[in-house]
């Protein structure tokens, strides 16, 4: 999105700018398609159909491959187990990533896009395609083959500092911790 054109190695060694953008130079999609992952899985201000709060379905990601890469300029499958495993952190699976494939991934309407899915994480059961906004004419990929295909998937539960200081504590602790205004849990010790 800052540059479409060219690399600059400068920019992904930023942090702070490669993220810190908006999609305001872009209303149309020209530099970035409207149904690219990246521009679907946050839209930041790029203008959406259906009213939502994009801020709050956002997700930490880390995820890491497995199985041996398909050597250079091989498109074949070679048939061997590989792919990714797609960690996320988020505070409510239901509101993040559930509603991620079910509502930005799965479905165009909140970019206005019908049904067209999201091109590399789509489930493309239907006649998938995907749009490239372009002058003088846009330019559209047809019948697009199902990209990921999901092999298992688990959720996890990570307590916070505070949980797992009330975890910890004893009864007699926790009933000390307590004030007037309400349990002060933060005040109870973490046991190594
Ligand atoms: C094979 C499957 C997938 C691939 C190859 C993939 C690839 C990518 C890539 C290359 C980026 C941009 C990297 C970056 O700018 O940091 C990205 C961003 C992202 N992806 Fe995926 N992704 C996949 C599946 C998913 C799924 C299933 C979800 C969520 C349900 C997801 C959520 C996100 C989010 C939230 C971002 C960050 C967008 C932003 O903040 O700008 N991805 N993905």
């Amino acid at each position: 999105m800052l540059a479409p054109e060219q690399d600059v190695p400068e920019l992904g060694s930023d942090l702070q700018q490669m993220n810190n953008f908006t999609c305001a130079q872009d209303p149309k999609g020209l530099r970035c398609p409207i149904a690219a992952h990246i521009r679907r899985m946050n839209p930041r201000d790029t203008a959406l159909e259906v009213m939502t709060n994009v801020k709050i379905h956002r997700i930490i990601r880390h995820g890491t491959s497995y199985g041996p890469p398909l050597p250079e300029n091989v498109l074949e499958d070679d048939g061997k187990e590989r792919g990714i495993f797609f960690i996320f952190l988020s505070a409510k699976a239901p509101e993040t990533f559930e509603f991620l494939k079910k509502e930005w991934i799965n479905s165009g309407n909140f970019l206005g896009l019908g049904a067209e899915e999201d091109p590399i994480a789509g489930a493309h059961t239907g006649k998938a395609m995907f749009t490239i906004p372009m002058k003088p004419i846009r330019r559209r990929l047809q019948d697009l083959e199902r990209f990921t295909v999901t092999r298992g998937g688990e959720y996890g539960f990570v307590p916070g500092l505070s949980a797992l200081r009330w975890l910890a504590s004893s009864p007699a602790e926790r009933a000390t911790a307590a004030s007037p205004t309400g349990s002060r849990i933060s005040a109870l010790p973490l046991r190594p």
